[in-house]
């Protein structure tokens, strides 16, 4: 079962689903932060679902939660945005997957499944398009709830698989933004 909004997340065991926010508020900003039993995580809003993934990404820390989501534009001013996106987004859709593109080094992560996309191309066939290939889940993600408005977050199970965004999530690199 979910806690009460009014629970204080404290007394909340680890692995326990913990409350983040409100609902229409991520709907507004389309993503927030939260730290959750002890580990920092970014909660995106995007397209009607949410996904939720450690904060700091798995190359080498960048953080994850700085950049703009991704407009839909109007049908009049859909070239001239198409333009500025390509520069500005830091949320893109890269072969029907929806991903997080770290400002740091432009790493691409899926939003769904924390994978790490590159694109590839066959040095031999020079007239080949390059293709969005994974390398695999590197940014672990968490499951997201909603009820009665509020958004929970529950962690994935660290002990399940080992995850390369582990590394700046726990340890010495675990760096917490508490809200002053
Ligand atoms: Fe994210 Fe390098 S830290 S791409």
């Amino acid at each position: 079962d979910l806690p009460s909004s009014t629970q204080d997340p404290k007394t909340i065991e680890d692995n326990s689903p913990v409350y983040v926010g409100r609902e229409e508020d991520i709907k507004k900003s389309q993503r927030m932060t939260a730290v959750v039993h002890d580990r920092e995580v970014v909660i995106f809003f995007h397209k009607g679902e949410y996904h939720a993934m450690d904060i700091r990404c798995y190359h080498s820390g960048g953080p994850l939660h700085l950049g703009e989501i991704e407009q839909r534009p109007c049908e009049v001013c859909t070239i001239i945005l198409i333009l500025q996106m390509r520069k500005s987004r830091l949320i893109e859709d890269f072969d029907g997957q929806a991903c997080i593109v770290c400002p740091w080094h432009k790493y691409k992560i899926t939003l769904s499944t924390g994978e790490g996309l590159y694109q590839s191309i066959n040095p031999k066939d020079p007239s080949a398009v390059p293709k969005w290939c994974s390398k695999g889940v590197k940014q672990r993600t968490h499951t997201v709830t909603v009820k009665n408005g509020h958004i929970y977050v529950t962690l994935s199970k660290a002990s399940d698989f080992k995850c390369d965004s582990d590394f700046y999530a726990t340890g010495k690199f675990k760096v917490i933004q508490r809200p002053s």
